[in-house]
C-alpha cells in the first residue's frame, strides 16, 4: 500500500476529465492536479518548449511527494512523455499507450492539436497494436480556445465541430479518438456530429483502468476506506481555472 498522492498535469482545464474518470476509478486515491494555464496553449508550441514546461511541474508534482505522475494532456504525452520517462526514476504515464490498446475497430479517427498529430505518436502507437487498422488524423486547433473560454455546448462550439468532422463524415469510422484531453467536454456535441456509429472513445478512461491495474500490480495502492481528495494547483488566472472546473463539477 502507498498513501502518497498521484500527480497528474495538463496545459489548462482538459486534464480535469482525465481527472473525473480517475477519480470514479480509484475513488480512495489522493490526486494532486496541476494545470498549466500561463502557458496554454500547448498544441501549438514546440517540442522542446513542452518539454520544458513538462519538467517544471514534473519539478512542483515530485516536491509534493507523489507516487507516480499521469500526464493528463494529448500533446505533452505526444511530445515530452520519452523524455520524462527518460529523465525521472517516478513511474510516468501517458494516456496514448493505454488508449491505442483498446478495441478501435478497423478505421479509426483521432482528432487532436496540431502538435500531436504532427507528432503521428497516436497514429504509430495504434498501429503498434493494430496493424491492419486504417487511420484518419485531424488537427482541431479552435477546440482547446473554445473550451478554455467557456463556449461548450453553445452554438459556436457546434458549428465548429461540424466545420472539422464533417471532413471526418465520408471515411466510415468505427470510431472516433479524442486524442487532446480538452475533447470529453464537447462529447456530446461530437457524438451528434457523428451519428450514433462511431464509437468515441475518451483517453481518460482508458487511462485510467490502466492506472488502476498498475497500481494494483506493484502495491502501490491507497487503502480501500481511504476516502480520495484532490488539490488544485494552475500556473495562472486560477479563478478560470476553477470556473472551468466548476462546468465539470468538479468542485476546488
Ligand atoms: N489538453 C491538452 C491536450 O490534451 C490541450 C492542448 C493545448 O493546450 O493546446 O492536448
Amino acid at each position: 500500500m502507498d498513501t502518497r498522492p498521484i500527480g497528474m498535469f495538463d496545459s489548462g482545464c482538459g486534464g480535469l476529465t482525465v481527472l473525473k474518470e480517475y477519480m470514479k476509478e480509484l475513488p480512495h486515491e489522493d490526486f494532486i492536479y496541476y494545470g498549466d494555464t500561463a502557458h496554454l496553449p500547448y498544441g501549438d508550441k514546440s517540442k522542446e518548449k513542452i518539454i520544458e514546461y513538462a519538467k517544471n511541474i514534473v519539478e512542483f508534482l515530485l516536491s509534493q511527494n507523489v507516487k507516480m505522475i499521469v500526464i493528463a494532456c494529448g500533446t505533452a504525452s505526444a511530445q515530452a512523455y520519452e523524455e520524462l520517462k527518460n529523465s525521472y526514476q517516478i513511474p510516468i504515464k501517458n494516456i496514448i499507450e493505454p488508449t491505442a490498446k483498446t478495441n478501435l475497430g478497423n478505421t479509426v479517427g483521432v482528432i487532436a492539436t496540431k502538435g500531436t498529430i504532427k507528432s503521428e505518436a497516436w497514429k504509430n502507437e495504434i498501429l503498434k497494436h493494430h496493424p491492419q487498422a486504417t487511420i484518419h488524423s485531424l488537427a482541431c486547433p479552435l477546440f482547446v480556445p473554445i473550451v478554455e473560454e467557456g463556449f461548450a455546448g453553445s452554438e459556436i462550439s457546434r458549428l465548429v465541430i461540424h466545420e472539422y468532422l464533417s471532413k471526418l463524415q465520408d471515411k466510415n469510422l468505427d470510431s472516433l479518438v479524442l486524442g487532446c484531453t480538452h475533447y470529453p467536454i464537447l462529447e456530446e456535441q461530437m457524438k451528434l456530429e457523428m451519428g450514433s456509429k462511431v464509437q468515441i472513445i475518451n483517453a481518460g478512461k482508458e487511462s485510467a483502468k490502466d492506472t488502476h491495474d498498475f497500481l494494483e500490480q506493484n502495491h502501490l495502492a491507497n487503502d480501500s476506506s481511504h476516502v480520495g481528495t484532490s488539490s488544485f494547483y494552475a500556473s495562472d488566472d486560477f479563478e478560470s481555472f476553477k470556473e472551468n472546473a466548476k462546468k465539470l463539477e468538479i468542485t476546488i
